[in-house]
């Protein structure tokens, strides 16, 4: 394990932002893992998996633990199901090709998510239709105080719309080191009733869709909407969709009948927060550096060299012009550091 001092971030969060970590190191397997634990019981970490959901306003002063623990392996299967478990280093995307080459069904919805497998869980993940929860069976973790293992199931980790326990009470305190999918091997059911993926596969001339022709989909909606970090910085969604309560939709709906909107619950209504802001007058607006996607005005995106200081203040100030014109309050997805 080589531990840099001073290392420039900009290679591990998919903004692209240039802040440095104090200390650094990655972490190849449980074993240095649990090393680390015991020698630095008393340095403040900070724990960085993919970089692909946040936004880094600083530098950051705490050691920083990249994991890289990789490794898929089969735990169990029978004629309609196997077990996979999947380390926590290993990148998303390649994860879901792994399951397209075994002709394992489940997450090509989740085709193209940017991050890695190990931090899927935290936020659950979602799109088109399909979210982490609904393949997830458990995680294993480190307490990061106790050093102990943990396993959590998928009632453990209360999954929310982009939530789970490692974002409220388990915040912090453990480090997720691998986490197991029941996957489908044949009758796979899949999920293509989202607008967007029926629109695809009849433009793609499929009448039968396989698990990879759903992935195929999936990967050209993306495509079409949201940059590619590699070449354009950004972090996904930046805000979340905000759920608003039925009274208050019946005062919005008469106001801007044009809006989408998906009913949650006969109580609860959810709002696309890139209609809001594209309503706003944001969408494909450059200040400086800092921007907003022409194709999505939910990702925020950094033209190059812009600071996470800059991406901040543009995000407070659409979060404000939102408000303000619509009377709803959009919570960033990200996380702010
Ligand atoms: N819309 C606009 N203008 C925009 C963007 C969207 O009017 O600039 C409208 C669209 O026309 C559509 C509606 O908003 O009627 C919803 O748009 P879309 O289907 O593109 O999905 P989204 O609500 O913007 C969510 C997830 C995405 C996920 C897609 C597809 C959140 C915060 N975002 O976006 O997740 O890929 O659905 O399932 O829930 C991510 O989390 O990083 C992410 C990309």
């Amino acid at each position: 394990m080589e531990v840099e001092n001073h290392k420039s971030l900009k290679d591990y969060n998919t903004f692209g932002i240039d802040a440095y970590a104090k200390k650094f190191v990655s972490i190849a397997s449980e074993k240095e893992l649990k090393t680390l634990l015991s020698s630095e019981r008393k340095t403040p970490i900070f724990i960085l998996g993919g970089g692909s959901n946040m936004l880094l306003r600083n530098n950051i002063e705490a050691f920083v633990w990249h994991i890289n623990i990789k490794g898929i392996e089969i735990l169990s299967e029978n004629d309609q199901e196997v077990w996979v478990e999947a380390k926590a280093g290993e990148n998303w995307h390649e994860f879901v090709l792994y399951c397209l080459q075994n002709n394992y069904g489940g997450v090509e919805n989740l085709s193209l998510i940017p991050g890695n497998v190990g931090t899927a869980p935290i936020q659950n993940i979602g799109a088109y239709g399909v979210e982490l929860k609904d393949v997830f069976t458990s995680c294993k973790a480190i307490e990061i105080d106790s050093q102990e293992e943990k396993e959590f199931n998928l009632k453990d980790c209360k999954f929310g719309y982009r939530d789970s326990i490692f974002k409220n009470e388990a915040k912090g305190k453990y480090i997720i080191t691998s986490v197991v999918f029941k996957l489908t091997k044949n009758h796979h059911q899949l999920h293509t009733s989202y607008g967007a993926i029926q629109q695809q596969l009849l433009t793609n001339g499929v009448e039968n869709p396989t698990i990879r022709d759903v992935s195929e989909a999936v990967i050209e909606i993306r495509q079409s909407k949201l940059p590619n970090p590699k070449e354009l910085g950004n972090s996904g969604s930046f805000f979340k969709n905000p759920i608003i309560t039925a009274e208050k939709f019946q005062e919005f709906r008469l106001q801007f009948p044009e809006a989408p909107f998906y009913e949650v619950s006969p109580t609860e209504f959810k709002i696309p927060a890139g209609w809001l802001i594209e309503k706003a007058g944001f969408k494909g607006k450059r200040y400086g550096d800092a921007g907003v996607h022409k194709n999505q005005a939910l990702v925020l995106v950094n033209y190059g060299n812009a600071t996470g200081e800059e991406i901040w203040e543009l995000a407070l100030t659409i979060q404000r012009e939102v408000k303000k014109l619509f009377g709803i309050y959009i919570e960033p997805e990200v996380n702010v550091i």
